[in-house]
């Protein structure tokens, strides 16, 4: 990693919610777990396609319909770039990461879960990479199993070779949790499943935005993000598949654009990734997306990487300093998430409390319910960081849950 610091100060000023104030106080935004903001250049370019573009993609000869389609195929062409994937058409435009999980779980398990069958997901996972395989395996008479993790919240690589039996048709896991900021080592559990030819789906929602995400290092059979994560808007996502499995598995919705022909007696479908793209797709949404993508190679993964990886260290210390403050999820390799809890105190008062002080965090479960019940907390407060925040945002942080627990001690 380099250790360029990426330059803040101009940075903060393409972002223009940064500069709000939040009851009273200078916002100090650390919920981009949730959601990232959005640099002026995302917002330009979705209301550019709105006033001077705006026209149905890969539908019409007409001036604007092209113009429009150059502009949604350049963002695909971004976005394949962003995950280095070999081919254009591996790249799948869905509503964010939970449909992208959703297409795979229902069309990969259509055409492979059948009665018996095992898919492994770990214990870390988002509902969002829980709950659509729950459905798949109900509906196919199939059992979910689950990866477990240590005190830490590292998954357990010995428990998981033991799980990767040849009842198991595919493994999905999380590249970053979301409630924990651990970093699977997911290149090395992609290479142990496919030792046993089980492919492998990861949920990069959380890494995409930190981490340089390259599917072919990986080896990744599917691998997808939401646009809202990575400084794009929200209601749009990507799923890269390989071609093979994608070939092999039916659409997951029909309509319009993802068929070649039509009639009452027997419809054919399109090509990739058509094929999987029905109706007519977020076009502004993709246009932001490749905006945004354009925006984080500008300031380079690496140097954001470095910079985050050095807010983490910074507010860790800090944070660990105010008394009954505990962090969940110490990972060793960890991206730049920090759940804790303080003893006596509910999670929900401290995010209440640093609000009134001007500073967003997350409190609650993250959509992760079974990392809290392991634990066996009620929910953590998370603050989660970006290349844009500083340092004197974490001394915000870092007061005012001071404050917040002196108060409610
Ligand atoms: N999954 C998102 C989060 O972690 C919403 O906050």
């Amino acid at each position: 990693m380099t250790s360029t610091k990426p330059d803040i100060e101009q940075i903060r000023k393409d972002f223009p919610l940064l500069s709000r104030e939040v009851n009273g106080k200078p916002l100090v935004y650390l919920d981009n777990g949730a959601t990232a903001q959005k640099p002026k250049q995302v917002i330009d370019a979705i209301s550019g396609y709105y006033e001077l573009e705006n026209a149905n993609v890969h539908r019409g000869v007409h001036f604007l319909s092209q113009l429009a389609t150059d502009k949604f195929e350049a963002a695909r062409e971004l976005v394949r770039g962003f995950m280095n994937a070999p081919h254009l058409h591996e790249v799948i435009f869905t509503r964010g990461t939970t449909e992208a999980i959703n297409l795979v779980a229902y069309s990969f398990c259509k055409a492979f879960l059948k009665p018996g069958d095992e898919i492994l997901i770990s214990a870390m996972e988002h509902h969002s990479n829980i709950v659509p395989w729950q459905l798949a395996c109900e509906d196919r008479g199939a059992t979910l199993k689950v990866i477990p993790y240590n005190e830490k919240g590292e998954l357990i690589q010995s428990e998981y070779e033991k799980l990767l039996t040849d009842k198991v048709k595919l493994v999905s896991v999380v590249h970053i949790s979301n409630a924990l900021g651990t970093i699977n080592p997911v290149k090395e559990m992609i290479r142990k499943a496919h030792e046993k030819n089980i492919p492998v789906m990861v949920d990069g929602a959380q890494a995409a935005p930190h981490l340089r995400i390259d599917v072919q290092d990986l080896d990744a059979d599917f691998y997808c993000f939401s646009g809202h994560k990575v400084f794009g808007p929200t209601g749009i996502g990507v799923l890269y598949g390989k071609e093979k499995w994608l070939n092999a598995m039916p659409p997951y919705h029909g309509g319009g654009e993802m068929i070649k022909t039509v009639s009452f007696e027997k419809t054919t479908y399109n090509e990739l990734p058509h094929k999987f793209e029905a109706g007519t797709p977020d076009i502004a949404g993709v246009i932001g997306l490749g905006e945004a993508i354009k925006y984080i190679n500008s300031i380079g993964i690496e140097t954001i990487g470095a910079w985050e990886h050095e807010l983490l260290e910074y507010a860790t210390e800090k944070l660990l300093a105010i008394p009954g403050l505990k962090i969940i999820g110490t990972a060793e390799n960890k991206a730049s998430v920090i759940s804790f809890i303080v003893e006596g105190i509910h999670p929900y008062d401290i995010g209440v409390l640093v609000d009134k002080m001007g500073v967003a965090i997350r409190t609650g479960h993250h959509c992760a319910q079974p990392i809290m019940d392991q634990f066996c907390i009620p929910g953590t407060a998370r603050a989660s960081f970006a290349f844009y925040n500083t340092k004197d945002d974490v001394d915000r942080l870092v007061s005012s849950v001071t404050k917040a627990v002196t108060m409610l001690s």
